[in-house]
Formats: C-alpha cells, sequence, structure tokens
C-alpha cells in the first residue's frame, strides 16, 4: 500500500479504475459511448439501441433490438403493492425522493433472480423499463390525470412522454425525447455513477446501487441546472434584458446556470445537439422564445466570461417544450442515466475492487479520555 500524500479535493484529476463504456475528450468536445460518437448515436440510433450498446459493449443486431424493445415493454408493470404505495405518498413529494424511494421498495417485490449481488443484465433492464411507470404513476396522480396503464408497443421514448402527459405523442416528440435520452445516458465517472459503483464494489445488488445513484443526482450540482436555466429565462422575460440580468450576475459573482463544465473546456457536444432541438421543436409549436433568450444568452456569457454551454443549458427549453413540469426535469435524466448506472454496476462486478479512499487526517491524536461525570455541565 502506498502511502497518502495530497489530498485531491473532490477526486478531481484522479484515476479511479479503467472502464469501456464511456470516453469525454474535453479539449476536443467529444463523447464517446464504446467507441461511437455521440454525434453519431444522436443522429441515427434509439435509447433502447444505445442502452445495448452500454450493457454489451456492442451494437445490437436487428432481431437483438426487437428482443430487447419487447423486454422492455414486457418489463413495465409495478407490482400492484407499488403501485399502491406511490399513491399513497404525498402529492407535494419531490418526484426525485419518489423514484429513489421506489426503486428501494421495488427490490422487496422482484425475484432474487433478477436482482443477484453479481452480473444481471435483467436487473438492469428491468429497472431501465420501469422508471417512466414510476414517474408517470406518481405525476398522473397528483395532476389529476388518468391512472397509468402501461403501454408495451411503444418505445422507451414515447412511452415515457405517454407515462407522464397522458396523451400519444408525435414522431416529433418522441423523437426529441429519445435524442435527450441518448445524449444523458452516460457520462463516465459523474458523481451518481461513481456512487453506484462504490455501493457495487461491496457486492451489493443492483437496487441498493441505483438507488445510491438517484439520491446522488438528486442534488443540485449534478442533476437540476436545466430546471435553474429555465427560472433564469423567466427571471429575464425579453431577449433585450438578456445583457443587463447577465452583466448584473456576473458583477455579483453569480454563476450562470448552463454554462461551464469541470470536463469539456470547449462546447458540449450534447449542448450542441440539444440547440438545434430546441429550435425545431419550438418552430414546430410556434414558441421560439426559449430558443431566442438562450441564443443571446450564449452570446453575452460567451463575450463576457469566455464560458461554453453545457447539457443543461437547452435540455430544459425541450422539455418545456414537450410540456414536462420542471420538477420532471431530473427525474427523466434519472431515466436515460439508469442505462449507463447500471452498464458501470455491471462492469464493477466483472472486476470487483471495493472501492475504499483514504483521508489525510488532521485531528488531534493524543486526547487523554475524561469520563463524562468530570467533563462539566
Ligand atoms: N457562470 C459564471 N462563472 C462561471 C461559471 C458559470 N456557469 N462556470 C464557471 N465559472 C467561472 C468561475 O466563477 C471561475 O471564475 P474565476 O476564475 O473568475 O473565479 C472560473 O469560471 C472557473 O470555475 P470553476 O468552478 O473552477 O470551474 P469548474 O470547472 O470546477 O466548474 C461547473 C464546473 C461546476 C459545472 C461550473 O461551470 C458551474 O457552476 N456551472 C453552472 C452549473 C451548471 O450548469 N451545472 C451543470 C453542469 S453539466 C452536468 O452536471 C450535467
Amino acid at each position: 500500500m502506498t502511502e497518502p500524500t495530497e489530498v485531491q479535493r473532490g477526486l478531481e484529476d484522479v484515476v479511479a479504475l479503467e472502464s469501456r463504456i464511456c470516453f469525454i475528450d474535453g479539449k476536443q468536445g467529444r463523447l464517446i459511448y464504446d467507441g461511437y460518437d455521440i454525434r453519431d448515436l444522436a443522429a441515427r440510433s434509439t435509447f433502447e439501441e444505445v442502452a445495448y450498446l452500454l450493457w454489451y459493449g456492442q451494437l445490437p443486431t436487428r432481431t437483438q433490438l426487437d428482443d430487447l424493445s419487447a423486454r422492455f415493454g414486457n418489463l413495465r408493470t409495478l407490482p400492484d403493492e407499488v403501485v399502491r404505495a406511490i399513491d399513497a405518498f404525498p402529492a407535494a413529494a419531490n418526484p426525485m425522493d419518489v423514484l429513489r424511494t421506489t426503486v428501494s421498495g421495488l427490490a422487496l417485490f422482484e425475484p432474487e433472480e433478477t436482482r443477484p449481488g453479481t452480473s444481471s443484465i435483467g436487473g438492469a433492464q428491468r429497472l431501465t423499463a420501469v422508471i417512466p411507470t414510476i414517474l408517470g404513476q406518481f405525476h398522473r396522480r397528483r395532476a389529476g390525470l388518468p391512472p397509468l396503464v402501461p403501454r408495451p408497443e411503444l418505445s422507451s421514448a414515447a412511452y415515457l412522454l405517454y407515462a407522464l402527459l397522458n396523451r400519444e405523442p408525435s414522431e416529433l416528440e418522441s423523437r426529441a425525447t429519445d435524442v435527450a435520452l441518448i445524449l444523458h445516458a452516460d457520462h463516465e465517472l459523474n458523481a451518481s455513477t461513481f456512487a453506484a459503483r462504490v455501493t457495487a464494489s461491496t457486492l451489493s445488488d443492483l437496487y441498493s446501487a441505483i438507488t445510491s445513484a438517484i439520491g446522488t443526482l438528486k442534488g443540485p450540482l449534478h442533476g437540476g441546472a436545466n430546471e435553474r436555466v429555465m427560472e433564469l429565462l423567466e427571471q429575464i422575460g425579453t431577449v433585450d434584458l438578456v445583457e443587463e440580468v447577465v452583466k448584473g450576475k456576473l458583477s455579483r459573482h453569480e454563476r450562470i446556470m448552463g454554462f461551464g463544465h469541470r470536463v469539456y473546456k470547449v462546447e458540449d457536444p450534447r449542448a450542441t445537439i440539444l440547440r438545434e432541438w430546441s429550435r425545431k421543436l419550438g418552430e414546430a409549436k410556434g414558441n421560439l422564445r426559449y430558443y431566442d433568450l438562450l441564443r443571446k444568452l450564449e452570446e453575452v456569457v460567451h463575450r463576457e466570461k469566455g464560458l461554453y454551454p453545457n447539457v443543461d443549458l437547452y435540455s430544459g427549453s425541450v422539455y418545456a417544450l414537450l410540456g414536462i413540469p420542471r420538477d420532471l426535469f431530473t427525474p427523466i435524466f434519472a431515466a436515460s442515466r439508469v442505462a449507463g448506472w447500471t452498464a458501470h454496476v455491471l462492469e464493477e462486478y466483472q472486476d470487483l475492487r471495493l472501492i475504499r479512499p483514504t483521508a489525510k487526517y488532521v485531528g488531534p491524536t493524543d486526547l487523554k479520555y475524561v469520563p463524562i461525570a468530570e467533563r462539566g455541565a
């Protein structure tokens, strides 16, 4: 064992493990899943294909893809006990709390063989298939919409929209959602994926690992920046006020959400793709207000601070144009990232090493124990 030396706060730049799943080239602005550029995947593949790629390390054949789509369709139903539990949650609950609690509770009702402590693609497929049902079940009840009856024949993207909106989405809406799901499916050792791998590295089960990941994604420093972007657009109101609001914020050293990234030093390639989808959807819906505001925001923030957009700048506008309530933006992130989380957990099981870093102790070591009776009031 090597002696601990310098503390790397936040584990920044620490290379913790080897992985074949995802590569981020922060200087060139490239994101690669299992060898494939995210731009090709977003233009030509589907979320189902990407989930297969992340789990198996290769693109599926037509038969393999059809099998996976059919499995997703069959795995969408929740046990009655879990539906009743969701219905008993407070309508005002945070949907991320609902998701975390339900994924954890679901493990109680799943057959053991789909959730062993070692490799289980069955468990990964189950969780990926069922998260839209959990979100739809909760959201429909709180919104007074009819109860959700799972639709096995829909694609993952169309089903997610159907579950949340209680209507058949258009092809354009489904494709926009599919692209958003593809773009969020993995991002190397981000905090929630790392949390999932830490849990898996103790040989705990897949459901425990994904429960850890959901709890970690919930934090506003990880998921949730897109909600703040939409709040900012509301605060700004019109394009002619962008300059004034941004300059005011920067002069107070406030952060502008949706800009900057720890790894990307140029534009996040996911932002490039979502910008186009924000425009396309805006045109289709006759509402380019978000797009126009965001373009101006980009121009001013880049000029004033040299910062580039990240994935969160445009994703909120895409979801808002689809009619999705703001507090479901982070749960949708989870509905996509679960593919990556589970791929990483399965990879962890294959090459297991307990993840357990070391702390540099900075407290005293020679204190004398004082009995409680002698410590004063
Ligand atoms: N707005 C204003 N200034 C910023 C921003 C921002 N969004 N991001 C970085 N900066 C500035 C910092 O103030 C600092 O400036 P200074 O040197 O004058 O003090 C400089 O850029 C470097 O900032 P760091 O925090 O050291 O950069 P880091 O790479 O660690 O930050 C982070 C990355 C946390 C994403 C940051 O850019 C940020 O807070 N962005 C806004 C939140 C956001 O959009 N998060 C989503 C990220 S994508 C995702 O997680 C899915």
